[in-house]
């Protein structure tokens, strides 16, 4: 919907380094190969790459503003707006921010250590189907793509919003201090949820304390007027909820939403009672695991939270689909494959296991799995734990990668695994080999490991081998 000048140092605090000949302008973009005519072109600062050295290249394509943080002496700006601001990165939120107050739409936040996308995109799913104050939501709203959850995903998702949107339901990321209070602050949220909080990313945030602090940002962050969707199956969570002033939607055991009776639906999801206050009814999941239903509790919360009415919420779960590499279930010639390779962290890894250890399978189990990332000092011990899991839950073999392989091994052996039971590859390529051989029809196979892992190549690679 695009951008006036006022808007812009309105919304930035910028200085005009340069008047163009435009006035009013198009989207923001922060890849100077998205620049269309009349783009605002913003430039980021990142890890690898400076933005401002895509300036000439953005201004070719047509920009007719651009925001910069430093000066780019002897470039000609040709007839185009030059912005100057201290930080492009904070200026980002900050547009980001001024036009989810502009255009005011309902925003639900989700934050949390595991669970925020699969939440989000059943929280989404509801809100489709959902009606609030009477008008449909469908096609009126806006969602995170993939894990846009970032200092950078996060304003990008919120400045695709259009005039229609109702709602906004919305990833926040963190790896470092300070980053949900932030995210928060740009997305000023109506209503918001902390799935858990556990051990993950402890190289930036170091303790799992540190990690309660940092998602506890979110809940300090909602709208007095607003509500949040507290798991009472946390301690961490149910202790962030505590402080809250406004409404709360409690959920898990003991909870205002509950999951009563569940079962298995095969292989193709759960089914569990969804009760609601007074309220309860059927709910077909197309997911499979136990904590699958704790985010399904998590998202009715949240929805409940934002005025869905019960019947709308039991449609919308049963319409959401496990989004790519999350506990993807499929069929191949007979084989089960249970793909969960987006990423790992020790929480999602037992719970992951578990979920292969729960299924009906005329076969074995197979884990093939990866390490583990940004654990910090905490790494060796929570590999060992992660053989042991692996143990505990009697997976028949394990297919391991990485340079903790031999640490997981460990804590498997340890565990009462025998050493004929555990394989580890040299590369995708060879793990990928090893299974090959061995696997058989009525054998079911969980794929994960930290992102960085790519586990799914050994999927892919074994697919090849077979064809
Ligand atoms: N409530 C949960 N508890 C433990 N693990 C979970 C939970 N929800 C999802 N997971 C696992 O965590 C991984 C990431 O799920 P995802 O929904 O993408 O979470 P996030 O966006 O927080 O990274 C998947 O492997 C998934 O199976
Ligand atoms: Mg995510």
């Amino acid at each position: 919907m695009g951008w006036s000048k006022t808007q812009i140092l309105e919304a930035t605090e910028g200085r005009v380094l340069r008047e163009g000949k435009a006035t009013r302008f198009g989207e923001v973009v922060t890849d100077s190969t998205k620049v269309k005519n009349g783009s605002v072109f913003l430039a980021l600062k990142g890890e690898r790459h400076d933005g401002h050295r895509f300036v000439p290249d953005a201004l070719r394509r047509g920009a007719s503003c651009v925001i910069i943080q430093r000066d780019l002496p002897g470039l000609n700006f040709a007839g185009s707006t030059v912005v100057k601001v201290r930080d492009t990165l904070r200026a980002l939120g900050d547009l980001a921010h001024y036009r989810r107050e502009q255009l005011s739409p309902k925003v639900l936040a989700i934050t949390g250590s595991n669970g925020k996308t699969t939440t989000k995109e059943m929280v989404a799913a509801i809100l489709e189907e959902a009606k609030l104050e009477g008008e449909s939501l469908r096609g009126k709203v806006l969602k995170t793509e993939g894990n846009f959850n970032n200092l950078v995903g996060l304003p990008l998702t919120l400045l695709r919003l259009r005039r229609r949107d109702k709602v906004a339901v919305v990833e926040l990321g963190t790896n470092h201090p300070g980053e949900i209070q932030r995210l928060a602050e740009i997305a000023d949220p109506d209503c918001g949820i902390v799935t858990s909080v556990a051990a993950a990313h402890l190289e930036g945030l170091n303790s799992v304390a540190g990690v309660a602090q940092e998602k506890g940002a979110l809940y300090r962050n909602v709208r007095a007027g607003g509500a949040i969707a507290v798991n009472l199956d946390d301690a961490r969570v149910k202790k962030l909820g505590a402080k809250f002033k406004g409404k709360k939607i409690t959920y898990g055991k003991g909870g205002a939403v509950r999951a009563r009776s569940w079962r298995r639906r095969g292989a193709s999801g759960i089914a569990f009672t969804l009760e609601a206050g007074r309220e309860r009814g059927q709910v077909r999941l197309n997911y499979l695991g136990q904590h699958n239903i704790s985010n399904a509790l998590g998202a009715a919360a949240l929805a409940l939270g934002a005025g869905v009415k019960p019947a709308d919420i039991r449609r919308g779960l049963a319409k959401a689909k496990p989004f790519s590499m999350r506990m993807q279930i499929e069929d191949w010639r007979g084989i089960g494959i249970i793909n969960d390779a987006y990423n790992a962290n020790p929480a999602s890894m037992a719970a992951a296991l578990r979920t292969l250890a729960e299924i009906r399978c005329r076969g074995r189990r197979i884990a093939v799995l990866g390490d583990m990332f940004e654990l910090g000092r905490h790494s060796g011990k929570e590999h060992r734990a992660m053989g042991k899991a692996a143990a505990d839950a009697a997976i028949d073999s394990l297919y391991l990668l990485g340079e903790q392989a031999n640490v997981v091994r460990r804590g498997a052996l340890k565990g009462g695994m025998r050493p004929e039971q555990i394989i580890i590859g040299k590369d995708h390529a060879d793990l990928a080999a090893h299974l090959g051989e061995r696997v058989k029809r009525g054998d079911w196979l969980l794929f994960k490991g930290s992102r960085g892992m790519k586990m799914e190549r050994v999927l892919e690679t074994l697919r090849r081998g077979k064809a």
